[in-house]
């Protein structure tokens, strides 16, 4: 099987600072309990889908030498696409000056885990150059009367070009795509006020069950052990659902890559944001096992096992 490697890496931040001082002036909570219950002290919002992303792929394609016209498939996933159609992938790739196709997939927050996924399938089947964007804007569907949710998200971008991988031990090793959707009321945004609203409690307790199970998975089938991972990219939701996810794992808490308390939860740009600030302080470095694990609304769940290296 032809792994495929992630070979170059790009990000984008929501344009304002909002810091929890600011919520407090508006909503009755503060920063002592957000951090205490959280972890996040800051989130970064505004800018549109195709903005964010067309920022984070170039710098990916930059950073993989390559131009927008080699890419063979543009994946974007989003759950805040800035319109119902066109796809906002379809947008980024005439930004860009891509002529591959292009299309968008919304798996909530695991979505950019899905991405990966499908990514190295399509570079098993035989193509050579994938763009993956995770993106998502979710203050636009916040609402910001409502404290208990009003916390946590934030708007953000991330993009990986994944190619074949030059060396046999790089790249992908093993995926795993899930949802559970017995529990997709747990967190919607409906057409009818087009607001996120969530029952927080249950959503934690799951998240937790989920992103253990899906690691567990992608290890066993790599042959592989908990002990072995060098890095985990976890979603950025809370703190306290990483750290949970981490003992549970048995995986030490210094081994999490973790930008949450800057950016709150991103969706679908979470794990690029959270990886390339990883790379950039030389915690994830080349030849590391690296594992990605994503949840999010639906109940969708992805982990992506992967041994870093171009
Ligand atoms: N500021 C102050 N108080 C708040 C508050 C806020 N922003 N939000 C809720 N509270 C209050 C509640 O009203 C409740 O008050 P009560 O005891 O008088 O009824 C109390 O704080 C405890 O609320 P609870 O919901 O039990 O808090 P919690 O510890 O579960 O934390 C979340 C709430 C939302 C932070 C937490 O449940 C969570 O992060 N869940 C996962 C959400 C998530 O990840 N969603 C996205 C998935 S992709």
């Amino acid at each position: 099987m032809t792994r495929a490697a992630i070979t170059g890496l790009g990000t984008a931040a929501g344009h304002n600072v909002v810091t929890n001082h600011d919520l407090a002036k508006t909503l009755d909570t503060s920063d002592e309990w957000i951090v205490e219950r959280t972890g996040i002290h800051e989130r970064r919002i505004g800018g549109s889908c195709l903005e964010l992303g067309a920022q984070a792929a170039r710098t990916a394609l930059k950073e993989a030498e390559i131009d927008a016209t080699d890419l063979d498939l543009i994946i974007c996933s989003t759950c805040t696409p800035d319109q119902v159609f066109p796809a906002v992938s379809n947008r980024i790739q005439n930004e860009l000056g891509a002529t591959c196709g292009a299309f968008d997939l919304n798996a909530a927050c695991s979505g950019f885990t899905y991405g990966v996924s499908l990514a190295q399938s399509q570079i098993t089947a035989g193509m050579k150059r994938v763009l993956v964007v995770g993106v998502d804007t979710l203050s636009r569907f916040t609402d910001w009367d409502d404290r208990t949710t009003a916390i946590l998200f934030g708007d953000g971008a991330g993009a990986v070009v994944m190619e074949p991988a030059s060396s046999e031990d790089r790249g992908v090793l093993s995926t795993y795509m899930g949802s559970e959707g017995r529990f997709a009321d747990l967190l919607t945004c409906d057409f009818s006020d087009l607001f996120i609203r969530m029952d927080g409690k249950e959503v934690f307790r799951q998240a937790v069950r989920v992103m253990v199970a899906a690691s567990q998975r992608v290890l066993a089938d790599a042959g592989l052990k908990a002990a072995e991972v060098d890095a985990v990219v976890p979603h950025q939701a809370n703190f306290r659902i990483i750290e949970s996810a981490m003992k549970r794992l048995g995986i030490p808490l210094e081994k999490a890559a973790t930008v949450l308390d800057t950016t709150g939860n991103t969706s679908s740009a979470s794990i690029p944001l959270a990886m390339d600030s990883a790379v950039s302080k030389g915690s994830i470095r080349d030849g590391d096992l690296v594992l990605l694990v994503g949840f999010g609304a639906g109940m969708s769940v992805a982990a992506a096992l992967l041994r870093w290296g171009k």
